[in-house]
C-alpha cells in the first residue's frame, strides 16, 4: 500500500488519531452520537465517524462535494448514518436546528468563511449542552515558511499579509469568545510536512517513526505554533 508511506498520510493519520482520542475521553461523560460536519466536503472525516457508530450530517455549500459524498457513503453502505445537506456557516442553524447535535466537526473551514466569529457562534447554537467542537485550522506561519522554502517567495509574502489565516493565539481567542472551553490543542504536521518523501520511501520503518515523533511533539507549544494544522478540541460552555 504505497500511499501509507507518503508524508501527507502521516498528517491525516495523526488527525484521525487525535480526534478519536479526544472523542474517547469526551464520550465517557457524554454518550451522544449525533455529529454535524460543517464544510465536511466529500466526507473524509464523516465516513470514519460513521464507521465508528456516529450519525453524521455533512453540511457543505458545494453540490459537487455532496454528490461525491453520496457516492462514497453508498460504496461503504453508510447511507443510514452519513447524510449530506446543502448549507454553509451562515445558515447552519436553519439547516440543522438549534441544540440538535452532540459534536460539530469544523476542519479547514474557518479560514474560508467570511466571518469566523459568526461561524463559531452558529456552531455553539447547534450544540447541545456538554457538546463538543473539533476544530482544525490552517496556520499562517507554517504556510509562509512552506511557500518560501518551495521558492514561492512572493506568494509567501502575500500569505503573510493576507487576512483570514490564523495563528494559535488568534484561534484560541476566537473559540473562547464564542463561548467554548478549550480542552486540548494539538499541532499536526510540524515535522512530517517537512520530511522529504524520499526518506519515507527508502528507509524501512521511517513512516512509523515519523508518526511517533509527530505524536511526541504535538503538545509542545513551539511545535504547535509552527504546525501547518492546529487541532482544537473544545466544549460548549454552559
Ligand atoms: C478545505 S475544504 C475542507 C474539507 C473537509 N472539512 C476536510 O477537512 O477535508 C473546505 C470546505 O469548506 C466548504 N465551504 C466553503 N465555504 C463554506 C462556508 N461558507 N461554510 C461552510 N463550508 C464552506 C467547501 O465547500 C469545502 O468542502
Amino acid at each position: 500500500m504505497p500511499d501509507l508511506h507518503r508524508r501527507r498520510s502521516v498528517s491525516q493519520t495523526r488527525l484521525s488519531e487525535i480526534l478519536v482520542a479526544a472523542l474517547d475521553g469526551w464520550s465517557v461523560d457524554h454518550p451522544g452520537r449525533e455529529v454535524v460536519d460543517l464544510g465536511g466536503g466529500t466526507g473524509g472525516m464523516a465516513i470514519g465517524l460513521g464507521e465508528r457508530g456516529y450519525r453524521v450530517r455533512v453540511v457543505d455549500p458545494s453540490p459537487d462535494a455532496l454528490a461525491a459524498l453520496g457516492r462514497r457513503t453508498a460504496e461503504v453502505h453508510l447511507n443510514d448514518s452519513v447524510s449530506g445537506l446543502q448549507g454553509d456557516a451562515t445558515d447552519l442553524v436553519e439547516v440543522v436546528g438549534a441544540t440538535s447535535t452532540d459534536l460539530v466537526v469544523c476542519h479547514k473551514v474557518l479560514e474560508v468563511v467570511d466571518d469566523p466569529g459568526q461561524a463559531l457562534a452558529a456552531i455553539r447554537t447547534v450544540l447541545r449542552p456538554g457538546g463538543a467542537l473539533s476544530l482544525v485550522v490552517t496556520q499562517r506561519h507554517a504556510a509562509v515558511l512552506t511557500q518560501a522554502i518551495g521558492g514561492h517567495i512572493a506568494q509567501a509574502h502575500r500569505t503573510w499579509a493576507a487576512p483570514g489565516m490564523f495563528d494559535r493565539d488568534q484561534v484560541l481567542t476566537l473559540v473562547r469568545r464564542a463561548g467554548f472551553e478549550v480542552v486540548a490543542t494539538r499541532g499536526v504536521g510540524a515535522i512530517a510536512d517537512h520530511v522529504a518523501e524520499s526518506v519515507l520511501d527508502s528507509e524501512a520503518g521511517a513512516h512509523a517513526e515519523l508518526l511517533a515523533l509527530e505524536a511526541a511533539v504535538a503538545t509542545d507549544a513551539a511545535f504547535q505554533a509552527l504546525a501547518p494544522l492546529l487541532h482544537v478540541f473544545a466544549l460548549r460552555s454552559s
